[in-house]
């Protein structure tokens, strides 16, 4: 599961470029994927409609995910619950129930890149978001990487 603060921007968009690898590689019957934020601003909205302008150019659909909020329960459901910055993560450590024994981690410390937070786009103009798609799918991969060589 991803993790932002509003999931309208970056965890959905994680949400549409790990959901279709995962389909590329015919493991969606494997793999359930899912995206929180760790605020409650928008609950029940959909993703930012520049979050789905960007992803729409580079083919990932992300008009059916709508926002929730993370709970606890979560980490009874999902094994990787997957932050997008050191705050979300923070927050997460904060609901995580102590018998947790799955990731809880930054998406991009998965990933051999030279940062290690997705930066929030919100505020900021296009380039932004296409930012975060560049780190999305490269982190992507990588995760998708480490979850196939443990299914295998
Ligand atoms: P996200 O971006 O955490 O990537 O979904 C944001 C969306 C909304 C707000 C902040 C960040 N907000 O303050 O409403």
């Amino acid at each position: 599961m991803f993790v932002c603060l509003g999931n309208i921007c970056r965890s959905p968009t994680a949400h549409g470029v790990f959901r279709s690898r995962v389909e590329q590689r015919g493991l969606a019957h494997l793999i359930e994927i899912d995206s929180a934020g760790t605020a409650g601003y928008h609950i029940g909205n959909p993703p930012d409609h520049r979050a789905v302008a960007t992803a729409r150019q580079r083919g990932y659909d992300l008009s059916d995910l709508r926002a929730r909020q993370a709970i606890s329960a979560d980490f009874d459901h999902y094994d990787y619950i997957i932050a997008m910055d050191k705050e979300n993560l923070s927050e997460l450590k904060s609901i995580c129930p102590p018998h947790f024994k799955g990731y809880l981690g930054l998406f991009l410390d998965l990933a051999e890149l030279d940062v290690c937070e997705v930066p929030d786009p919100y505020y900021g103009g296009p380039a932004g978001f296409d930012h975060v798609l560049d780190l999305v799918e490269a982190a992507s991969e990588a995760l998708l990487d480490r979850i196939d060589k443990e299914l295998n």
